[in-house]
């Protein structure tokens, strides 16, 4: 098969977006390369020709959190327009599709949709694992062409990579040698970061999906940046909040920091949060709007601690070329600048990459450049399905 220059559909359905992307793999000429699968990979372009995300936030928001039945409903009307939009007069040479891990109704949309799609144009496939995809989101760059390569926008990975991949259903240190060989070296024993940031910001009432609310809360204690808050103006709220920022009867625990291992529990820290709630309200007869921001930068900073903390333990351990933040909760930018910082202070000086802001949360284009890099794992579309717990 003719590689040098190949467009990839990729879909996109494994919790509350319905996604496609058309990305475009760009090769030097066949006898260019050398044999093995690993050079092959190193040696791929990737560029992102489109990329659309529907989002169901707000289905899911009167529930405080995905619900799986309406998800997959909504995926299923969603599916074609989407498809349609990012394709536009794009004929693809294959198509990606998310086979996991994720919600099983949601997965089975997309899952089937791109089978159908690939038998009907009678194309190759590529089974892509969702946590692949937030890892290659850390190599691509949407917004200069050509879209992933070296110097001109993209990043070359530099192996080994100490990838943290932060997500709503996931929590992780992967190390990765090579396009190849990924290897997990710790996750959450129980919640995820982004489900106690959901969890959190629903017990303070701050909405969903909570990790942008518990942010924005928690900016509050930071007033001379929000322009136009009470805080900003010098007002009473604003002296309480301050006041509460500095209070050591905020302080929350950070769960398994020195737990010498590479695993993290975040449901704990989500029950600490509850504990101090009443203790705050009940004890020292305080407003939750007296403390709510308070609250949220301290619950947020707990978890910038512990994963960060983790994450410049493992590279003490490992030494990597590069290290990558990627998934839902890379968004947050507090999380983006502190590991920055944090990276910087290594005495080797690794390579730091962090997605693009839109492809931080679910998207297609992670999986298509994922695949952009996995072409040699090309399947038929018979021995594609969905797989709810599939691992790295
Ligand atoms: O990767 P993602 O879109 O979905 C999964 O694969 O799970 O991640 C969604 C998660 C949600 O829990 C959401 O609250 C969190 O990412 N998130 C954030 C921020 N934006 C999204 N968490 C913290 N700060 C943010 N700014
Ligand atoms: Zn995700």
């Amino acid at each position: 098969m003719d590689t040098s220059s190949f467009k990839i559909l990729a879909v996109e359905t494994s919790c509350d977006e319905t996604a496609a992307s058309v990305i475009e793999a760009v090769r030097p000429p066949t006898s260019d390369l050398r044999k093995t699968a690993e050079v092959r990979s190193r040696m791929a372009e990737v560029r992102i020709l489109s990329n659309v995300v529907s989002s169901q936030i707000d289905i899911h928001r009167k529930f405080g959190g995905v619900f799986p039945e309406h998800a997959s409903r909504a995926h299923a009307e969603k599916i074609i327009p989407v498809v349609e939009k990012a394709l536009g007069n794009v004929k693809p040479d294959a198509v990606a599709v998310t086979i996991g891990p994720g919600l099983i109704g949601s997965l089975l949309v997309g899952v089937n949709f791109a089978k159908t799609y690939a038998f009907a144009n009678n194309l190759p496939m590529l089974r892509i694992n969702h946590l692949l995809g937030h890892i290659y989101s850390c190599f691509a760059n949407p917004s200069s062409p050509p879209l992933l390569k070296g110097r001109q926008g993209g990043v070359i990975p530099q192996f080994p990579a100490l990838i943290l991949i932060v997500s709503g259903g996931h929590t992780g240190l992967v190390l990765m040698k090579s396009h190849t060989d990924i290897k997990t070296l710790g996750e959450t024993l129980d919640d995820a970061a982004g489900e106690a940031f959901d969890k959190v910001a629903k017990l303070l009432g701050l909405g969903y999906p909570g990790g942008p609310a518990i942010a924005a809360e928690a900016a509050k204690c930071h007033p001379e940046l929000v322009e136009g808050s009470p805080a900003h103006a010098g007002s009473r709220t604003s002296r309480e909040i301050l006041h509460c920022v500095q209070d050591d009867k905020l302080k929350l625990p950070r769960p398994m920091l020195n737990s010498g291992d590479f695993n993290f529990s975040f449901s704990g820290l989500k029950t600490a949060v509850l504990y101090k709630v009443k203790e705050l309200t009940k004890t020292y007869n305080l407003k939750p709007e007296t403390f709510s921001a308070a609250l949220a930068a301290e619950f947020q900073q707990a978890v910038i601690d512990i994963l960060i903390g983790k994450t410049i333990q493992a590279a003490y351990d490992f030494r990597p070329k590069s290290i990558c933040l990627c998934g839902g909760v890379s968004a947050n930018k507090e999380l983006r600048e502190q590991l920055k910082k944090a990276v910087s202070g290594l005495p080797w000086h690794p390579l730091y990459h962090i997605p693009h802001p839109s492809l931080t949360t679910d998207n297609a284009a992670m999986i298509g450049v994922a695949a952009g890099y996995h072409l040699d794992k090309i399947t038929t579309y018979d021995k594609i399905s969905a797989n709810a717990n599939l691992k790295l």
